[in-house]
């Protein structure tokens, strides 16, 4: 039929839109990555029967992979504003046999969440462009222990490459970096955390990642009343960044000079925190083999990398050796030789640790001294 085919994405069979109705009717399939992510987040939490809101639906595809795949979820909310798309949901729950677990809203989600207040253990918020609009109304529909997950596409504005557009979205003053999508996943972090503050709860991110062409951060939110004051205190702060010598630096106040002597440029207030919780990544690793995930080598690679990302800030070891004209090591020598370090799943050259420039740079030097000295060994021979 014009307008419409069939898939399979995971271990559900969906209608999607064709053209004519793609325009009016949303369905990405470069995003399965990121719906296997939610299945297994929700799979591995401890709880059962969870009342989840699929607030920003599309035609539904996460909706229906939630309530087949994860075995936890009894029941979805599922809201979403264009006509056309709510046709393909109705749809995609019968064709999967889960019309009567379903609830389905086509109306306004700002309008539906600040109508059901106190109402979700899970609020899935998948926007086009930036969640901000969105954030206050999701919190709101949270009980008083739940879980949030939010996509953002605006890297632009998160990762500070439009830093005026990140001042008044965000309220962060942000800068171009070469740790990009690091900046606008802690920038991300930090806009979900002040938000949930207002409404005193603590925002804990679970897992945070970049793939393609999206953000997403997932974590759990707990009233804690005046304790919110102190959590954000402890969690956020300013990353340090000289775009001269590219030293770098993460902390709770202002800092000092940078290793070629200027004043840091600045970045705040962003997340200063952990931005994954170990265990529970590692429990949604567990679950890949037995779970119909529809990219399980992409997913295991990348939950392996994350579950071992320390917090700290990553260095590109090819930017810092073009920048000052050395030999690039291999990153397998860094990850040894540096403190707290590992690698990074959104940069593949990329080396997170806590060093400062100047350390980087000393590791750097050792490893072309001691290549020179084992040619110098050789040729002695
Ligand atoms: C990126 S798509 C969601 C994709 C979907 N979550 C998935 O995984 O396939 C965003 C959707 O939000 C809908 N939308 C945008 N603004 C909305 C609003 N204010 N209220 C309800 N739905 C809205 C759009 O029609 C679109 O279908
Ligand atoms: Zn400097």
């Amino acid at each position: 039929m014009e307008g419409i085919s069939e898939i399979n994405e995971g271990g559900v069979r969906l209608i999607i839109p064709s053209d004519p109705l793609r325009k009016k009717a949303f369905y990405n399939p470069s995003a399965s990555l990121s719906r296997d992510m939610t299945v297994l987040f929700i799979k591995a939490l401890g709880e059962k029967e969870l009342e989840v809101c699929d607030s920003l639906a599309g035609t539904g595809a996460r909706s229906v992979r939630i309530l087949k795949e994860t075995g936890k979820v009894s029941r979805v909310w599922i809201v979403e504003r264009s006509h056309e798309a709510v046709d393909f949901i109705h749809h995609n729950l019968k064709v999967n046999g889960l019309a009567n677990r379903a609830y389905v809203f086509e109306m306004d989600a700002n309008v539906f969440l600040y109508q059901h207040a106190g109402f979700f253990d899970f609020v899935d918020m998948d926007p086009f462009g930036s969640p901000i609009y969105y954030l206050e109304g999701a919190v709101r529909a949270a009980k008083r222990k739940a879980y949030i997950s939010v996509t953002a596409t605006d890297q632009k504005a998160l990762m500070g490459f439009s830093p005026r557009t990140t001042m008044r979205r965000y309220g962060i003053r942000a800068i171009k970096t070469d740790m990009k999508h690091e900046i606008g996943l802690r920038n991300l972090i930090s806009t979900i955390a002040f938000a949930a503050a207002r409404y005193e709860y603590v925002f804990i991110p679970m897992i945070s990642f970049h793939h393609i062409h999206y953000y997403r951060v997932i974590g759990k939110l707990e009233k804690r009343h005046a304790y919110t004051g102190d959590y954000l205190k402890e969690n956020t702060g300013i990353i340090h960044y000289c775009p001269y010598c590219l030293d770098r630096e993460m902390s709770q106040s202002f800092a000092g000079k940078c290793y070629c002597g200027r004043e840091f440029r600045s970045i705040y207030p962003t997340w200063i925190g952990p931005m994954h919780d170990k265990n529970h990544v590692l429990k949604m690793l567990a679950l890949v083999d037995t779970t119909p995930v529809h990219n399980p080598e992409e997913v295991k690679k990348l939950l392996k990398i994350i579950s071992r990302e320390t917090n700290t800030l990553p260095y590109n070891i090819h930017e810092i050796a073009s920048h000052y004209k050395l030999i690039v090591p291999p990153r397998k020598y860094l990850l040894k030789n540096l403190p707290d370090s590992s690698a990074v799943h959104h940069m593949p050259y990329g080396v997170k640790t806590s060093a400062r420039l100047e350390n980087v740079l000393k590791a750097i030097n050792q490893f072309v001294e001691n290549q020179e000295k084992s040619i110098s060994d050789n040729e002695d021979r």
